[in-house]
């Protein structure tokens, strides 16, 4: 089976996870060796990102990616200085970066679209979230983080935060299903996870203090005020109870993992960072290795 675009994790199975998983792991082992570059063999490639909503790590993680791969980038992410402030449709500026490119990274604000463009693309699609849709490569990056640190999958994965609108939440969701991991979601009744994500093996609270003791990993995520229309629901969200610091995990396991797709905006406190439970850095270095791994394959299989 291949893919030729990255749109959903609902497209992977457990031998394709494993694969791509293999290859990250050679990516990440001669990534501090001279001849990184002479491995991949992409030089006459050419990556577009086009970001209609802001990013930090996915964007630059993917030119990174690209560039080490031998790829050249184009970077689209002023959309007033494109022809999508013209009015162009999401269908013809990717049928116009195809012309020019071999590769789409799309992060869109509107769910469906990276599917959207898929429909009218001649090179492949990779998903680099579409609105409170998916995030799949993220997804990949997380799993990958949490299979480096263990291959047990009779753990207890919990999310915490914005779990209605945060797309990273409804991506790694689905990939734990896959393996039968057992999930719990955690937060106020009106952010907790839509019906459409939700699968047998999940647990639904509103604090944290009743399963944390029981967690492997917790997966920390910000509110996602931007897609809040009425502002009155974030009243309702009182952060304090959604936030981590040094003192609420004072009875979790000692091996547990904190995690978080980042950026947070105060949901893990400073204090965390040097403790050996915290592994969001681990994830945003990851994010680079997992996505030379996408491109190639992408490049390699799909063509
Ligand atoms: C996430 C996103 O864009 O969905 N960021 C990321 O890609 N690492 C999470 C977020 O914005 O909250």
């Amino acid at each position: 089976m291949t893919i030729k675009h990255i749109l959903s994790c609902n497209q992977f199975t457990p031998s394709f996870i494993e694969n791509l998983f293999n290859n990250t792991k050679k990516i990440k082992n001669i990534s501090t060796k001279e001849n990184y570059y002479k491995k991949f063999n992409h030089s006459t490639k050419i990556l577009a990102n086009l970001f209609y909503e802001p990013s930090t790590r996915t964007s630059s993680s993917f030119f990174s990616a690209a560039v080490k791969l031998g790829l050249s980038v184009i970077p689209i992410n002023e959309m007033k200085y494109s022809s999508v402030a013209k009015g162009e449709t999401l269908e013809d500026t990717i049928r116009t970066m195809g012309c020019y490119s071999d590769i789409i990274v799309l992060r869109h604000f509107e769910k469906g679209s990276a599917e959207k463009a898929a429909k009218v693309s001649n090179i492949p699609i990779i998903n680099a979230g579409d609105g409170d849709g998916e995030h799949p490569t993220q997804a990949l990056l997380d799993l990958y983080t949490i299979f480096e640190n263990t291959m047990d999958k009779n753990i207890k994965v919990g999310f915490m935060g914005d779990l209605k609108w945060g797309r990273t939440v409804h991506s790694l969701s689905k990939l734990l299903n896959l393996y039968n991991i057992e999930t719990h979601y955690i937060a106020p009744e009106y952010f907790q996870l839509p019906e459409e994500y939700r699968k047998q093996n999940g647990f639904y609270h509103t604090q944290i203090k009743e399963i944390l003791p029981e967690l492997d990993i917790l997966y920390v995520t910000r509110i996602q005020k931007e897609r809040i229309e009425d502002k009155s629901l974030l009243d309702s969200y009182n952060s304090d109870d959604y936030i981590i610091n040094l003192e609420k995990i004072k009875h979790s396991k000692k091996n547990l993992m904190i995690m978080h797709p980042l950026p947070r905006v105060g949901e893990i406190a400073t204090e965390i960072d040097n403790d050996p439970r915290a592994f969001y850095f681990n994830q945003m270095q990851n994010g680079l290795y997992v996505r030379m791994a996408i491109i190639d394959y992408l490049l390699c299989y799909s063509a």
